[in-house]
């Protein structure tokens, strides 16, 4: 397969070495010319994976090129899929199949739904990497990826040729619900460890953040229990607690961007949440209050 690949950044580099490793044919589409420049200057980029760093140097070229597109890997954050898809959708050969590996909700179903000849594929992962210098990619763990088929077309052909490119990839025969299960979790977690500037695990030190914590999951477990969503066999609050204390060491991505001054994922997170409640007709005020919050904190950094 020759995958074009849409968001060079951690999790794009990282499956362009896993496909690549695999023997099958990579091509990065970078986002700007001085991108392109440093990319071509760097000489491809580097893994290092534990003690072992190995070099790629698949080719790059911007969306504007006119070669045409039959696998595309999508790994912007999730405000940019919007925007990076349009650049090179007419790029796109019928049939072609497309796959969004990125945190949050919104762009999957918007896409499936726009471009119903599209085969169409949503992973998520907790898979782990980033950068410790321009290009140079550290994986910080091993994890696990589902993907799923959202478009009514297609077959798993290519859950199957991926499954050799990674064996910790799985089949979700129920994408949706897994999307909303790692989305109920970011909601849990993700924005209470940037308005509190703290890791994970400190979110389950204090009575007030966990009751800050358990009020925004309740509110999840209802919206999802009225949409017909089964998230966990027990209360979210149980769940994303654990999430916490085995990830209590880390910054969340959430907090990380608000700490580096950078645009959050809140939009495709709890804005996605709320919206669904709005629909519903289901008030979720501490999650608004929440969205509200970040978002505050986002346009003091500079981001709309
Ligand atoms: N990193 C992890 O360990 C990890 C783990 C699990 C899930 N995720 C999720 O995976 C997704 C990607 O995360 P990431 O950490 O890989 O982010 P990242 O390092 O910021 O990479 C995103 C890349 O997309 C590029 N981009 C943005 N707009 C573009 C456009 N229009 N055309 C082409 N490229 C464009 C960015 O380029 P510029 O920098 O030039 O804008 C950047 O290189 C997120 O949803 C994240 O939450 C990440």
């Amino acid at each position: 397969m020759h995958w074009h690949i849409l968001g060079a950044g951690a999790i794009g580099l990282l499956w362009a070495a896993k496909l690549k490793q695999a023997g099958h044919r990579v091509t990065l589409i970078l986002h700007t010319p001085e991108k392109l420049a440093q990319y071509v200057e760097a000489d491809g980029f580097s893994l290092t994976d534990g003690a072992t760093t190995e070099r790629f140097n698949p080719p790059a070229q911007l969306a504007a090129h006119q070669t045409p597109i039959t696998h595309l890997l999508i790994t912007t954050k999730s405000f940019a899929v919007i925007d990076a898809f349009t650049a090179v959708r007419s790029r796109l050969v019928k049939n072609a199949r497309l796959w969004l590996l990125h945190n949050g909700m919104g762009p999957q179903q918007q896409l499936t739904t726009a471009n119903p000849q599209l085969e169409v594929w949503a992973g998520s992962t907790t898979d782990g990497a980033y950068f410790d210098a321009p290009w140079h990619l550290i994986r910080a763990g091993t994890g696990t990826t589902q993907i799923g088929r959202l478009s009514n077309s297609g077959n798993d052909d290519l859950f199957e040729a991926l499954s050799k490119v990674d064996n910790q990839l799985s089949l979700a025969t129920d994408m949706t619900s897994v999307l909303w299960r790692k989305l109920a979790i970011n909601c849990a977690i993700n924005p209470l460890t940037a308005l509190y500037n703290c890791r994970n695990g400190e979110l389950l030190k204090y009575t007030d953040r966990r009751a800050a914590m358990a009020q925004l999951c309740k509110e999840v477990d209802e919206v999802a229990h009225a949409l017909g969503i089964t998230l966990f066999e027990r209360k979210l609050m149980e769940q994303a607690w654990d999430v916490a204390e085995l990830t209590a060491d880390n910054y969340s991505s959430m907090q990380q961007d608000i700490s580096h001054q950078r645009p959050t994922e809140i939009e495709t997170i709890t804005g996605y949440f709320c919206a669904k409640a709005d629909q519903a007709h289901i008030a979720t005020p501490a999650n608004h209050l929440v969205l509200e919050a970040i978002r505050n904190m986002s346009k003091g950094n500079g981001h709309d």
